[in-house]
């Protein structure tokens, strides 16, 4: 369970102040798919970056499984990341010169899981997120864009996380095969359990998630 409490984040640029995100309340309990939407610039990534830990916020907390995250410092917030949560970004984020594979196994790697365990599982992710033994062993670059996303995916999954942010996962995909990426992250959240956020413009996407949060302003629009 997800419980966001009067959440704020303000940036400040020479006089003014943005209220990026502006007092933000709501829970997700777990093996939910949410979804948020809103316009360009009402809060959505930076509300999903403080819900990943990654930035702070000015108030407010966010307490998982009855943990303030808010409040967890630094050193234990980079294992809590690493273990608890998955990413995924509109640009897949993969690192160019490592193979999918090798994209896969990295967060393992952190996670001090030995090379054998991590390659093996690594391939098993991969697979069952539909990509062949021949587009496993090829670097990003010689992947298309669902393939790239597929491999975000897998990666995300690495560490077994309870929850995963995605931030426009289907942003940069044609249409089929973002109902495709969109299908798996579904799937996901059902057989594994597992918490899925998503921001996304995309309705056909939104409407089908088991809760929608709709931004304006940084604050939520009552529905
Ligand atoms: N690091 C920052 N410094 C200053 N202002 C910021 C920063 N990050 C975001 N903002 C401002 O906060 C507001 C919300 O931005 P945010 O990126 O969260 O919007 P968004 O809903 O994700 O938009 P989009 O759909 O275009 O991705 C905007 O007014 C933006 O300019
Ligand atoms: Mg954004």
């Amino acid at each position: 369970m997800i419980e966001v409490i009067d959440l704020k984040r303000n940036f400040k640029s020479g006089d003014t102040t943005v209220h990026a995100v502006n007092g933000i309340s709501f829970s997700v309990p777990d093996g939910q798919f949410a979804s948020i939407v809103g316009q360009s610039g009402s809060g959505k990534s930076t509300l999903l970056t403080l819900l990943g830990a990654l930035d702070k916020p000015t108030s407010g907390s966010i307490v998982v499984d009855g943990q303030d995250v808010t409040k967890m410092h630094d050193h234990k917030l980079i294992g809590y990341r690493g273990r608890k949560i998955g990413f995924v970004f509109q640009n897949y984020n993969l690192v160019p010169n490592l193979t999918a594979l090798e994209n896969v196994m990295l967060p393992m790697e952190f996670a001090h899981m030995p090379r054998a365990r991590r390659k093996a599982r690594a391939a098993e992710l991969l697979e069952q997120v539909g990509l062949s033994a021949d587009q496993q062993d090829r670097k990003p670059g010689k992947l298309s864009g669902g393939q790239q996303q597929r491999v975000a995916i897998a990666r995300a999954l690495a560490n077994k996380p309870k929850l995963i942010l995605a931030d426009e996962p289907t942003g940069n995909l044609d249409s089929k095969t973002g109902k495709m990426i969109f299908d798996l992250l579904h799937d996901l959240a059902k057989t594994e359990n597992t918490t899925i956020i998503t921001v996304t413009h995309d309705l056909s996407i939104s409407g089908k998630t088991d809760v929608t949060f709709t931004l304006h302003d940084g604050a939520l629009v009552k529905t």
